[in-house]
């Protein structure tokens, strides 16, 4: 139900400097989706009655995201002023003049924190009647984070950023999450008198804090464990242990829902992966994007499959696909390159060093070693010979080659697109198919073999082929 006293507000125009990236920091990823979808899916799953996200930096690029994740969101554009104060105030013009209610703000890079935390902060705030409730935690590296500076008396009298603390300040270890609960009336008048009389600068909103307490108004510090869940991204060394914690709480999801994961630490599954029961995954193996995966399917190891169908019973090992559909009971394996548009029907193979793309191989059909299938189109129950190559570029142009069922071809042919292969065909081993071969027949187009005898000893006399050769010849064998 929509909490009609409830507006969010998501910050998220920063500029993520200490990324070092083209890439906006917000739109990093960790499990396949962004920094800041983690925080818009967050926010969705409260239900606010008001919703609003204060973009600047690559706005474009976040307005995108935003309006797929949180289409409720009300987009500000934050103006010259810098700071997180700014951006709130700014979203706070764009509320209704007369909301009274409770304001959440989000760090858009905090991706980790979970909506129950929230509900129970919010919860806490409403029942003590505080004017601002900050979510803190105890960190043992608190560098970068603003610390909380307590008074005599235990209550938080304010916060000070990293860039501005004293040692005395800085030796605290217990930091501002950079998420708060604000009574809205309250929040609105401090935030008209901060300053940007700092070391960066900025209208830090967490300057609202010493503004509130001067006004012997009271703060709650709402203290979140484990500390993890409040840790921000701010560069690429802690969106990797964010991205690492995550995957290890979505595997430990699974494994708890019936999946077996042999080895937790070198296997990566994303957010929107669906797996079966009984799926197991082996070592080395990365799961990622909207991929599914079917009962009893084994996986790995050394597997990346993105957004990928595997069907129950099937085995996977060693193999990169993308954009695949892997039937039930088939065998991909190892060493095989699935791209974009393969479909491999139940019972079917695509053995090791094959690459496919946009191929449809029919149930029970096999490819089983060395072999490029593109734009093709094979029956159910065929068998591509080994070494197979569909020739389906013509230089200018792609072409289709349609092999029908129960089709054996022979080792090392090329298929030379467009061209079709009827039922039942048989083809030689070497065969170039250039034109259709009908339904049952033969095609062979390999010149007959010619033997010149005693070639090597008259063209390369003393090698030790040669020797070989007349070694052989003494010998009485046979050299036919
Ligand atoms: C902020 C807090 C710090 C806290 C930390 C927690 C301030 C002044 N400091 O610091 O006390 O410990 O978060 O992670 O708030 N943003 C805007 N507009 C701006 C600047 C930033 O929307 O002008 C957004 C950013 O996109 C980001 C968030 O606000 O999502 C925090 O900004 P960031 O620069 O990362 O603040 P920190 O230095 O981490
Ligand atoms: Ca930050």
């Amino acid at each position: 139900m929509t909490d009609s006293n409830l507006a969010i507000v998501i910050l998220a125009a920063g500029k993520g400097t200490r990324m070092k990236s083209a890439t906006p920091k917000l739109l990093h990823k960790l499990a396949g989706v962004t920094v800041v979808s983690h925080v818009l899916a967050t926010a969705r799953e409260l239900d606010a009655a008001h919703v609003v996200t204060v973009v600047r930096h690559e706005r474009d690029r976040l307005v995108e995201v935003i309006e797929v994740d949180l289409p409720g969101s009300i987009i500000v554009d934050q103006d010259d002023v810098p700071g997180t104060g700014r951006a709130v105030e700014q979203a706070m013009d764009a509320l209704p003049a007369d909301f009274a209610g409770e304001v959440l703000v989000l760090n858009g890079d905090v991706p980790l924190l979970d909506a129950e935390t929230l509900v129970a902060a919010l919860r806490s705030h409403r029942e003590s009647g505080v004017a601002a409730t900050l979510l803190t935690t105890h960190l043992d590296d608190a560098h970068g984070y603003g610390r909380i500076v307590r008074g005599g008396d235990g209550g938080v009298d304010r916060i000070v950023e990293h860039a501005d603390a004293s040692d005395t300040e800085l030796a605290v270890r217990e930091i501002n999450a950079g998420i708060y609960v604000f009574a809205a009336e309250p929040l609105r008048l401090a935030l008209a008198r901060i300053t940007q009389g700092n070391s960066q600068g900025e209208k830090y909103l967490t300057d609202v804090v010493a503004i509130l307490r001067g006004d012997n108004l009271s703060v709650l510090a709402s203290p979140v464990s484990p500390a993890w869940k409040v840790e921000g991204i701010n560069d690429r060394a802690q969106l990797a242990s964010a991205a690492a914690r995550l995957n290890a709480m979505i595997i430990r999801g699974w494994q708890l829902h019936g999946v077996t994961v042999i080895d937790p630490a070198t296997t990566w599954i994303d957010m929107q992966v669906q797996l079966a029961l009984d799926v197991e995954i082996k070592p080395g193996t990365q799961i990622l994007g909207a991929t599914t995966i079917d009962e009893r399917a084994i996986i790995g190891p050394d597997t990346t499959l993105l957004d990928t169908e595997v069907g129950a019973g099937a085995i996977v090992k060693r193999t990169d696909a993308t954009l695949a559909v892997i039937g039930p009971d088939a065998e991909v394996g190892p060493f095989s390159y699935l791209r974009p548009g393969t479909y491999l029907g139940a019972d079917g193979k695509i053995g090791a060093f094959v690459e496919t793309k946009n191929a449809n191989i029919g149930a029970g059909s096999k490819v089983p070693h060395l072999s490029y299938i593109g734009d093709a189109e094979v029956g159910e129950k065929s068998n591509i010979g080994a070494g197979t190559i569909v020739a389906n570029y013509d230089g200018v142009n792609k072409h289709r080659t349609t092999v029908g069922s129960h089709v054996r071809t022979g080792s090392h042919n090329v298929f030379v697109a467009p061209v079709t292969i009827g039922d039942g065909a048989y083809s030689g081993a070497g065969t170039v198919i250039r034109k259709d071969v009908p339904a049952g027949a033969l095609a062979v187009n390999v010149a007959p073999q010619r033997n010149m005898d005693g070639w090597v000893v008259a063209n390369r006399p003393g090698t030790a082929a040669a020797n070989a050769a007349e070694r052989s010849a003494s010998d009485g064998a046979s050299t036919t």
